[in-house]
């Protein structure tokens, strides 16, 4: 098998390069590494372009700078860093306002290692797009870029036994886990110099739109519409990530998650814009259908991104799960990574 795309670590470092004929030893790895699929080059997938959101170099450029400031959060070099911080806001925001995209294939901004700094950078770029498409001027698409980068800075501060336990939580420590937002709006106002929206969405993003979040329990535009799109990304890339106490779940899972808490947890206008333009089942991934047979993800549909084309494995007929009649007694029933 032959590696379609690199393969990072939590550094940035390359592991292993696009082209790389896959040994035994490469596959362990990749397991070990709890990595659950990668793209493979074959005849069969020769059709199928995977499209990166982010270079690969500037997303990895923005996991460090985030890794500074969570890990030297009180030195001196404070201001070196918000400078770097702000110049990969802009590079990302420039990116994502100059694609034509209307379909994201969010699973080429996932990786499964260093949870903090890469959900960060996850984050950003998730909320940044959704922003984008929700018409946010340029000045807007960076504070909310801003605080996706800084949303969870505030965890630095709580004892990381709590925040990683594989177990649920006392109140007392839940009540300590509830403060990091607060602890990261208090950290930036003293140390930085970003603006009040920017401080306002990382204070916020944990407040429900039906007003049961916190720290506040500010409901529906009483929450900063920052606030609202960070809660949607924040909560898309938590649960497709690996945590100490789940594995990750499937983008198609998640969005089913996100779509029953319509209204209730989660702003609709923010989740509207997922259901449409989000891809679940991103090309170049293989699912199982209801009748049993295997195929491959070849394009998805802006508006029913539930029913892509599929490109069949055994046959290699393609199946429109959109358009065409005959198809449309069949569901994806599995995405196998
Ligand atoms: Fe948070």
């Amino acid at each position: 098998m032959i590696l379609g795309q690199e393969l990072y670590d939590a550094d940035g470092r390359m592991l292993i390069c696009k082209h790389t004929q896959l040994t035994e030893e490469n596959i362990a790895f990749i397991a070990f590494l709890g990595i659950p699929g990668v793209y493979i080059d074959d005849e069969f997938s020769e059709e199928i372009q995977i499209q990166e959101i982010i270079e690969p170099e500037v997303y990895k450029a923005a996991v460090q700078i985030i890794r500074r400031v969570f890990v030297y959060s009180l030195n001196e070099e404070m201001d070196s860093e918000e400078a770097a911080l702000r110049e990969k806001v802009q590079q990302i925001v420039k990116v994502v306002l100059a694609r034509e995209e209307v379909l994201y294939n969010l699973i080429n901004i996932k990786s499964y290692d260093c949870y903090t700094y890469f959900h960060s950078v996850n984050v950003a770029i998730l909320s940044a797009i959704l922003g984008a498409k929700l018409h946010l001027s340029e000045e807007e698409l960076i504070d909310l870029t801003t605080a996706g980068f800084l949303h969870d800075v505030g965890k630095v501060f709580v004892d990381p036994d709590i925040i990683n336990a594989p177990r649920k939580l006392t109140p007392e420590e839940r009540g300590m886990m509830m403060d990091h937002p607060r602890l990261g709006y208090d950290f930036l106002v003293t140390h930085y110099h970003f603006n009040e929206e920017v401080l306002q969405a990382v204070y916020q993003h944990h407040e429900w739109y039906n007003g049961h979040g916190y720290p506040r329990r500010f409901a529906a535009r009483e929450i900063s519409l920052l606030a609202r799109i960070l809660k949607v990304a924040d909560v898309y890339d938590a649960m497709t990530g690996r945590r100490s106490y789940h594995e990750p779940y499937l983008p198609s899972d998640v969005l089913e998650y996100i779509m029953g808490r319509n209204g209730m947890e989660f702003d609709p206008e923010v989740v509207g814009l997922m259901i449409e333009d989000f891809c679940v089942y991103p090309v170049g991934c293989e699912v199982q259908l209801s009748d049993g047979r295997h195929g491959v993800v070849v394009q998805n549909h802006k508006g029913t991104i539930m029913r892509p084309t599929i490109k069949l494995l055994d046959s290699e007929e393609h199946l429109n799960l959109t358009d065409d009649r005959s198809t449309w007694n069949i569901t994806i029933t599995k995405l196998l990574m």
